[in-house]
């Protein structure tokens, strides 16, 4: 099976363009790359800033033959491949901040957003559409307010020649990979060492629960493990993470 790529200028989500052909049957390795979104969607219902040629905004059709609950891994091996692809493009290390957001010297520059379809009879996924979105150039006007402290792009004002083709060429080779072999959690030795959190203090917060401690590392089930401050050890599998700033 191959991977066919679509090519579109402006879309609303390229996910939410991909889940419409996946419900039509499009097979899986159907691939989406936009121009720009107009309603791009981030984790949590946040939007995601997609400006006209500004970056990447790519969305992959899978169908995999795993149990629902496999999907974290997706995304999981999504970073790693990220990673591993925009260090190999820019020559500088990017890392992953836990659970799966990319960052280059200190700011966001990835998001990735898996969308599941799961087949209640069987309780297997039916589909995955796999987002990733990449800020390539700082948009002219800079980010917006609300994300200008975190976000940042592989490059301020111009960028190399064939940049996005590079870059997603690298990254679905790189994803493709771990896909094939994802049970096998090949991606996960990587994911550990690219985690950007290990080492630092860090405040965790889970509905209306925070805690305060530092991270030890990251666990085979990619569970977040941190020594809280009052000594005990604790791994978290979902919530959100601040780093405290000295
Ligand atoms: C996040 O950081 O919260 C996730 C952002 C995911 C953005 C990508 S861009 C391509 C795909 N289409 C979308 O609407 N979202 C994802």
């Amino acid at each position: 099976e191959g991977i066919e790529i679509d090519l579109r200028g402006e879309v609303t989500s390229t996910n939410t363009v991909l889940k419409e052909l996946a419900e039509q049957g499009r097979p899986e390795g159907l691939v989406l790359i936009a121009q720009s979104q107009v309603k791009g969607k981030g984790r949590l219902g946040r939007s995601f800033y997609s400006p006209q040629g500004q970056g990447l905004y790519m969305s992959i059709l899978l169908r995999p033959e795993l149990p629902a609950e496999d999907s974290l891994a997706i995304t999981t091996a999504a970073a790693v491949a990220v990673a591993e692809a925009v260090s190999r493009v820019t020559g500088r290390q990017a890392m992953i901040k836990w659970v799966n957001d990319v960052y280059l010297e200190g700011r966001k520059i990835c998001g990735i957003l898996t969308e599941a379809a799961i087949d209640f009879e069987n309780g297997k996924l039916n589909y995955a559409v796999l987002g990733i979105g990449v800020n390539i150039l700082e948009p002219p006007g800079g980010f917006p307010p609300e994300i200008s402290e975190t976000a940042g792009a592989l490059y301020r004002e111009e960028a190399p020649a064939d940049t996005r083709t590079r870059l997603a060429a690298e990254i679905l080779n790189r994803f493709f990979g771990f896909y094939r072999a994802l049970p096998e959690h090949s991606y996960m030795d990587a994911y550990k060492k690219l985690s950007l959190l290990t080492g630092l203090e860090i405040t965790f917060q889970q509905g209306q629960e925070t805690w305060e401690g530092t991270v030890l590392g990251i666990d085979n089930e990619a569970r977040l493990v941190v020594r809280l401050d009052s000594g005990e050890e604790k791994a978290f599998s979902a919530g959100e993470v601040a780093i405290v700033k000295k």
